[in-house]
């Protein structure tokens, strides 16, 4: 049917007849001549229909945008000065022998070359917008990627194994999608939030090194870089500790950006412990492009007069801190309440502030309501713990460590962006020494930070239980610029220690026995020490693409209310349908 893709044709083949199928992706009358952009896959050429070859100058006359086209011919260098050179093909075009309309379409909903069109618009006709060269390049990108991604874990001896999607629930924090059952009225299975206990459970198999491309499930709020079914590399392998398996890890990584992108990542890449990234970036994930930092100064701010100040700064659940902005003293008013705003979506109640005019002139030089509240002792401390200049500007957070750490650590982030700070392009990083709980208020209860069945440092139960709040993991999150790409942990391999962190976490005996007894079970009959990570692919491709959504990277994605615009999923069922599941809707009167 065709000798080339479209995108192939330069001038390596200059004077050879080609044959090409693709999309009129725009045609030009040229008085006498017609031009036919003619797109596929792989881009564009220019196909050039002459009026001496009347039968395809007819037939291209009745071409519209969209028509679906085969053409033969014989390529040619473009005349002086009509090249294109915005296009791989741009020195050639295609002068066409025939024409053969091979279907034809309506206009279409939207212009595939326009930028602007609505999200909705482009969701609802995915099909069509997938014809974008740049949805298609995001696309080949990401197969590229996953390509890369088994070539080395197969090289590394790791098995790809399927796990189930009908199963029970895996917890990692989100709810369930659940489906019911048929031939057991009333039961539901779970689709996996990750394939976890499965993947655990091949480790127990002597499976030694599991990897799988799978799509995992969970209903739960969605942003940017969250969609209700998303695509993870799973990983689990046995015998090695968290050293090995970071580095092993971040190898893979960086075999694969050399491979698809050509870019060479740090090695090693920076391991930071959580504690020194909820610090200096407030945040578990810090963007290392960004060069600002939070600087601590509860202890400074606990005899200040300033009751916003001191407050926080005497209760031991909270923080306040500085974040230096370099020139920010240029700030406008407008600005540093746009940002007042900003914070205040992080539950800040406000945002004080010094404009620092003069570093040198002491309390003089310095522009703000709150100076007066503060001595010349501690806004000289202040100075120097920020390393403000002359010409910046400081801003403050005082409230609870989650309201301090969620709103300026955002705000850093924010500023960073605003002010085109970053530096470089690609800031990878480990961040090691979670804790083991977080101790949830409302629930009085402790939490797992990673997931349940992540192994404590201590292989001592009786230290775990004593002291759950000072427990250190052995989990692991890799960060890139700013985003968690991916998450993972040396696992829990002993029933007494996996009995008691469900009981920590609020798990009572015969709960965890209906759970996961057949993990427990498991675990008892010669448990290889072991561990892995998850990858979130979608996000690892999102950055590649430079995308803003994780949406822009996958075929078919749902919007942030969790539905599909092209096939209009989820829609109701029969009444039949229900009933063979045992399932009454309640009616609303
Ligand atoms: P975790 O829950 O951290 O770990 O998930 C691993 C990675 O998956 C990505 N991710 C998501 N991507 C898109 N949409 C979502 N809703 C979403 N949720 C998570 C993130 C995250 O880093 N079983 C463990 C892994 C392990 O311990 O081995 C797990 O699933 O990039
Ligand atoms: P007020 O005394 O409420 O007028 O606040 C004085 C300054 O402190 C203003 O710039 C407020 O934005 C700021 N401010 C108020 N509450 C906080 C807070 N929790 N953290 C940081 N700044 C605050």
């Amino acid at each position: 049917m065709r000798s080339h893709y479209c995108g192939q044709v330069i001038e390596t083949l200059l004077d050879q007849d080609v044959t090409l199928c693709g999309w009129a992706h725009r045609r030009r009358d040229h008085g006498g001549v017609i031009f036919i952009d003619l797109r596929d896959r792989e881009g564009l050429v220019q196909a050039v229909i002459d009026p001496d070859t009347p039968e395809a100058f007819t037939t291209a006359e009745r071409v519209r945008n969209e028509y679906v086209l085969r053409v033969s011919g014989r390529v040619r260098r473009r005349p002086p000065g009509t090249e294109n050179p915005n296009l791989p093909t741009g020195a050639v075009e295609v002068l066409a022998r025939e024409i053969e309309i091979l279907n034809r379409s309506e206009p279409l909903p939207f212009q595939l070359d326009d930028d602007d069109t609505s999200e909705e618009v482009r969701l609802r006709y995915r099909y069509l917008d997938l014809r974008r060269p740049e949805m298609q390049n995001r696309l080949q990108l990401r197969t590229r990627t996953i390509s890369a991604l088994r070539q080395f874990l197969e090289q590394h001896g790791f098995m790809d194994i399927e796990t189930p999607m009908l199963t029970k629930a895996t917890p990692e924090g989100a709810r369930d999608y659940l489906v019911p059952s048929r031939t057991h009225p009333g039961s539901f299975f779970a689709l996996p939030q990750s394939p976890q206990l499965f993947k655990q459970l091949l480790m127990m198999a002597g499976l030694d090194r599991y990897y799988q491309v799978v799509r995992c499930f969970r209903d739960e709020d969605l942003r940017a870089d969250r969609q209700p079914e998303f695509t993870q590399l799973d990983i689990e392998t046995s015998f090695m500790d968290e050293a090995s398996i970071i580095d092993l890890m971040e190898e893979l990584i960086r075999q694969m950006f050399k491979a698809v992108l050509e870019v060479d990542l740090p090695n090693p890449f920076p391991r930071m412990p959580y504690d020194t990234a909820m610090q200096r970036y407030g945040s578990d994930k810090p963007d290392l492009r960004i060069p600002l930092e939070l600087t601590e100064l509860s202890d400074l701010m606990a005899t200040v007069e300033f009751k916003v100040f001191s407050g926080p700064a005497t209760n031991p659940n909270g923080r306040v801190v500085a974040l230096r902005v370099p020139g920010g003293g240029s700030l406008s008013r407008r600005e540093i309440d746009g940002y007042t705003e900003f914070v205040g979506r992080y539950g800040a109640k406000g945002l004080a502030y010094i404009k620092v005019n003069d570093a040198t002139a002491g309390r003089e030089g310095l522009q703000a309501p709150i100076v007066k509240f503060m001595d010349d002792e501690t806004l000289t401390k202040i100075l120097t713990r920020t390393g403000a200049e002359s010409g910046d500007l400081i801003f403050f957070g005082a409230d609870s460590v989650k309201v301090v750490n969620d709103a300026l650590g955002a705000l850093r982030v924010k500023i960073g962006h605003d002010l085109k700070l970053l530096k470089g392009e690609w800031a990878p990083l480990w961040v090691v020494n979670f804790p083991m709980f977080e101790w949830d208020e409302t629930e009085r209860r402790w939490n797992a930070l990673h997931h349940p069945f992540t192994a404590p440092r201590t292989e001592d139960t009786e230290e775990v239980r004593a002291n759950p709040q000072q427990c250190l993991s052995r989990a692991y999150d890799m960060v890139l610029n700013g985003t968690e790409i991916g998450g993972g942990s040396v696992r829990i391999h002993r029933q007494e220690m996996q009995s008691l962190v469900f009981d920590l976490l609020g798990i009572a005996p015969d709960e965890a026995r209906a759970k996961f007894g057949f993990l427990l079970d498991a675990l008892k009959f010669g448990c290889p020490p072991h561990g892995g990570i998850a990858f979130g692919l979608d996000r690892l491709v999102m950055l590649m693409a430079g995308a803003k959504s994780i949406r822009e990277v996958m075929a078919f994605p749902k919007t942030q209310t969790a539905a599909c615009l092209l096939t209009q999923a989820p829609a109701p069922v029969t009444e039949a349908q229900l009933r063979d599941l045992n399932i009454r809707l309640r009616r609303t009167p």
